[in-house]
């Protein structure tokens, strides 16, 4: 992850009202984050952006009119090898005739109104995207793939984890991914067939399919797809996949987990807040109600779904009312475990620029409240598998001899008594204690328990 970008060049020109000068600015400190220096002359620069005016029709002809010369300057930048320019229009223009402007004049990549400066990371980040563009410190992924299966894995264990996917195209507000890890993208089924093929072969049981927006992924027929193809390969046991982002769960990944006995009950499902003014802010995708609505359904599919989320309490704006939205949102879907945050500005995201920064004191006081709430949760959660017979993967030996910890369908560890050669099977375990990481139980002699559908 680079922290200190390479500078790049940034010419703006602002027309009309002091209001556009003052914006301009603005649109300079966005964008200084991601290492763009001003410059006092559009030639040679990375990204032109022309800060228009409305008022009278003369000042739209003059527009034009400079980007007939600005388009000659980035064709001649092309053809010279000196780089891609990225032209930009803001300002009242923008706002009043962005579909013509592009048409008019195609060497614009992008027109941004007033109220959307705040997204100029994220415009600027999709246009480059578009052009194909890649991030200089990354490897296309599908070359890191390439050039990573040259390795044979050895994962030494019953459980492994398998990428699928990398990226992503969501752009949170406060999150960097979208410009360090670049777009989204999937590997081809047939790669994620033959490493997990190999590693069945090499006594994995269990996979955890990793991507940053894993459920977006786009191979062949999506995840519940990929999912089943895996089940069929002898000695794979159990799947999960991580990270899901609520907007991407398809009603067959839903359905999946209703049919599928290897697809584990455990869902990792981050919603950051249960406020929807914050939610918005955050660029989500989803209000409070929809994530709830999503978890009725996904809990009509799968009853016993173990549910974790990422929270980040302390958004810039976020008020007494918004984490209290987020506390009820919690007690409301009740969740086996969580990871919660506070929040920090991110150089280059454009929530560091947002005004309403949040006091350290109060995101520590609602860090602590939200841990709190959390915490009891995860000990319910747990509690509530005590006297209950659960099918466990014998992982490792325990601490103490004559001890082993496996793994319960919804991620819990459990610790009971029982002889080393059992690594690597699935064995009825019943559950007698519960603490807030892990659950205690006896090897029960009751024939081997299906998963619990
Ligand atoms: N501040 C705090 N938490 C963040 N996360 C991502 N960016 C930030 C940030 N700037 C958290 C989100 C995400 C998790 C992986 O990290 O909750 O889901
Ligand atoms: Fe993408 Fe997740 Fe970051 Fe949002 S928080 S931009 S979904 S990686």
């Amino acid at each position: 992850m680079a922290e200190t970008p390479a500078p790049k060049k940034l010419f703006i020109k602002s027309y009309g009202c002091q209001m556009n000068v003052y914006d301009s600015e603005r649109m300079a400190d966005v964008l200084a984050p991601l290492g763009y220096v001003t410059t006092d002359q559009p030639d040679g620069a990375d990204i032109v952006i022309l800060n228009t005016c409305h008022i009278r029709e003369k000042a739209t002809e003059k527009v034009y009119s400079e980007l007939g010369k600005i388009r000659e300057m980035k064709e001649a930048m092309a053809q010279d090898g000196r780089g891609a320019m990225t032209i930009a229009v803001a300002g009242c223009v923008a706002q009043a005739e962005g579909a013509e402007i592009m048409r008019r004049q195609s060497a614009v990549d992008l027109v941004i109104g007033p109220q959307a400066y705040h997204q100029l990371p994220e415009l600027i980040a999709r246009t480059h995207r578009a052009r194909g563009e890649r991030l200089a410190a990354d490897f296309a992924p599908e070359e890191k793939f390439d050039a990573l299966a040259q390795t044979p894995r050895r994962p030494g264990g019953v459980t492994a984890f398998l990428t699928v996917q990398e990226g992503c195209d969501k752009f949170c507000t406060f999150c960097v991914v979208p410009y360090t890890r670049g777009g989204e993208w999937s590997r081809p089924v047939e790669d994620i067939l033959t490493e997990a093929r190999a590693l069945a072969a090499q006594g994995v049981r269990e996979v955890t399919l990793l991507g940053q927006n894993v459920n977006a992924y786009a191979g062949e027929h999506g995840l519940a797809n990929l999912a089943g193809r895996l089940a069929e390969i002898p000695g794979l046991e159990r799947i999960r996949y991580t990270t899901s982002h609520p907007r991407d769960m398809a009603e067959d990944l839903i359905a999946a987990h209703g049919e599928m006995s290897a697809l584990m009950p455990y869902l990792h499902l981050p919603v950051q807040s249960g406020s929807d003014r914050i939610l918005r802010a955050m660029n989500r995708g989803h209000s409070a109600k929809a994530y709830i609505d999503l978890v009725g359904r996904i809990r009509g599919a799968r009853p016993d779904m173990a549910l974790s989320s990422d929270f980040i309490v302390g958004f810039p704006g976020e008020t007494e009312a918004d984490f209290e939205a987020t506390l009820e949102l919690v007690r409301q879907v009740e969740y086996a475990s969580a990871f919660t945050f506070k929040y920090s500005r991110r150089p280059g995201t454009p929530a560091a620029t947002l005004a309403g920064q949040v006091d350290e004191a109060v995101k520590d006081e609602r860090l602590a409240r939200l841990n709190a709430l959390l915490d009891n949760q995860q000990r319910a959660f747990n509690a509530s598998k005590i006297g209950q017979t659960l099918p466990v993967l014998v992982e490792r030996p325990g601490r103490h001899p004559g001890q082993v910890i496996g793994r319960s369908p919804y991620l819990q560890s459990v610790h009971f008594e029982a002889a080393e050669s059992l690594i690597g099977q699935i064995v009825p375990v019943r559950i007698e204690a519960a603490a807030k990481m892990s659950l205690a139980g006896v090897l029960s002699n009751a024939a081997a328990v299906p998963e619990p559908a």
